[in-house]
């Protein structure tokens, strides 16, 4: 299958600085759409999560910043690994495309996770109906995009929302 790559697995809210603690993820309109499924992993799941979680970088703050397309000025610093929830289970904020490692073993330590979760055989891919919505918590689930073929009569209207516990 040919056309843009997949939107690799990730958690939102990484260089904002307000939680989000669920994402609502809800498909409106869709027509000729080939692929580009949902892909999800649970962090339960993660077949390496141990070996990331206690490496000496998985609670080192590292800078996340936006593209200027996303209209958000300030820079956030966090850990990947930024907090456990209430049973001591880890909490994940990551998306390999905002990471500023600021040194070659950030940068390695950031590289080798994103590969991880990419290449973990419990990913699965979730096929949204139009009308249909996905709702995960954010800090144990990393969700994605697989890859599409683009086609002039693609079509497709998603709704995104975001929140917090308060
Ligand atoms: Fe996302």
């Amino acid at each position: 299958m040919s056309g843009p790559p997949p939107l690799e697995l990730h958690n939102d809210g990484t260089y904002v600085d307000e939680r989000t603690d669920f994402v609502l993820m809800m498909k409106l309109a869709e027509e000729n759409m080939l692929g580009g499924d949902s892909r999800l992993l649970h962090l339960d799941d993660w077949q390496e999560l141990e070996r990331f979680y206690h490496h000496p970088l998985a609670k080192q703050a590292i800078p996340w910043g936006a593209p200027p397309s996303k209209n958000v000025t300030c820079k956030v610093e966090h850990s990947v690994f930024f907090e456990e929830d209430c049973q001591g289970r880890p909490h994940m904020l990551y998306i390999d495309q905002f990471a500023e490692p600021q040194n070659l073993a950030q940068g390695l330590y950031l590289h080798q996770l994103g590969e991880s979760l990419e290449n973990d055989p419990y990913v699965f891919n979730v096929q949204v109906p139009v009308g249909s919505m996905l709702v995960v918590q954010n800090h144990c689930w990393l969700h994605g995009r697989d890859k599409f073929i683009e086609s002039p009569g693609l079509r497709r209207e998603l709704l995104r929302q975001r929140g917090h516990f308060c």
